[in-house]
């Protein structure tokens, strides 16, 4: 039988002594002691980062949130920026339907609620793209309200701490009750912070580190021998592999051809180079051109690998394409793409020296 009997206060409280020594000092965070100090939390800022670091790590957000911060440094300014501009900012980060969301949202929050954040959990999650985990985030961290947060590293970190050994996704809900027993009432978004910090640096997927963690006295997990074992996954199915073409088409002036991509699909609303399908079905070129084949570039999606086919060609600086608009070499950057059309562009212009 599983022992729930940790003193939740107590156990809470052992890790918040944790978090104001060993909590990692992140640009989106305020610390304790500048909260104490009277530094209050944005909801813009702690919004902003939850969005940005759901599927990303730490270390790949940090540099989108700075620059994201120093453009729009309130939800106003975001709210009446252009699309692509915000698309273009947001490449490289991958899971566009998140940006396509922040700007929506942005954008209610202004409309619905004058700019400002609703502090309450449900007019929250009646945002776009806000679902249970950002609601509980921005509520917990940016209002301090005793709000549940469960992301993976909270996952982890519960189903060691009460050997929850039923595999993931069944597990779910017994990891949430596991961390509703958890959260405190005083300083709910300090806790939610610390037990990421945890997961993300002690209690880590593969070789958590024990001997350092503030829990590992009440820790079933440790005590069974089976910490490194736990969450317990379904075994999931195999990806699919997914084929496609691209055109790279260069003119002579130095102008790229491309296209916005539509609808709300995969990379919806980005930029990048006119293609086929994603299921080997053909398509006519978007301009007649010797076209050079330059190899396949691989890239995997969350449910299935996609192997690109790109050609390239060069063409007359008077060429009129049937699909996309050429871009000028100094409109446009290959940052402002995707990670899939920029694995395209340095396959087609490789040997350009570009
Ligand atoms: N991962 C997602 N949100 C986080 C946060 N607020 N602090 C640390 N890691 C996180």
């Amino acid at each position: 039988m599983r022992d729930d009997t940790a003193s939740d206060g107590e156990t809470a409280e052992t890790l918040l002594t944790w978090y104001d020594a060993h909590g990692r000092d992140l640009p989106w965070r305020v610390r304790p002691e500048a909260r104490a100090a009277g530094v209050a939390a944005d909801p813009y800022r702690v919004w902003l980062s939850e969005v940005m670091l759901q599927q990303t790590t730490v270390a790949a957000v940090k540099a989108y949130y700075t620059r994201f911060t120093s453009l729009w440094p309130d939800v106003r300014a975001l709210a009446a920026s252009e699309d692509g501009a915000v698309m273009a900012e947001w490449a490289g980060l991958g899971y566009y339907a998140r940006a396509r969301n922040l700007l929506a949202c942005a954008r209610a929050v202004v409309d619905r609620h004058d700019g400002v954040f609703p502090a309450d959990l449900s007019a929250l999650r009646a945002l776009p793209g806000i679902g249970p985990y950002t609601a509980g985030a921005v509520a917990a961290i940016a209002y301090d309200l005793p709000e549940v947060v469960v992301d993976g590293n909270v996952e982890r970190v519960m189903s060691r701490v009460f050997a929850i050994e039923e595999p993931l996704p069944d597990a779910k809900p017994l990891l949430v009750a596991a961390a509703t027993r958890m959260t405190p009432k005083l300083r709910a978004g300090d806790y939610a912070q610390a037990v990421m910090d945890l997961g993300a640096t002690i209690c880590t997927p593969r070789s958590p580190a024990c001997g350092i963690c503030p829990w590992v006295n009440g820790c079933q997990a440790r005590a069974k021998g089976i910490a490194a074992d736990l969450p317990r996954k379904r075994a999931k199915a195999e990806k699919p592999t997914r084929l496609g073409t691209v055109w790279v088409a260069l003119r002579s002036d130095g102008a790229i051809l491309l296209e916005r991509r539509e609808g709300r699909g995969l990379l919806g609303g980005t930029l990048g180079f006119p293609g086929t399908g994603w299921d080997g079905s053909q398509a006519p070129a978007p301009v007649q051109a010797d076209w050079l084949h330059m190899g396949t570039v691989r890239h995997t999606f969350t449910h299935f690998h996609l192997d690109l086919t790109v050609l390239h060609a060069a063409l007359p600086h008077d060429t009129a394409p049937q699909r996309g608009e050429f871009h000028g070499a100094n409109a446009f950057s290959p940052q402002d793409l995707p990670t899939l059309m920029r694995k395209a562009h340095d396959a087609a212009l490789r040997h350009q020296g570009s």
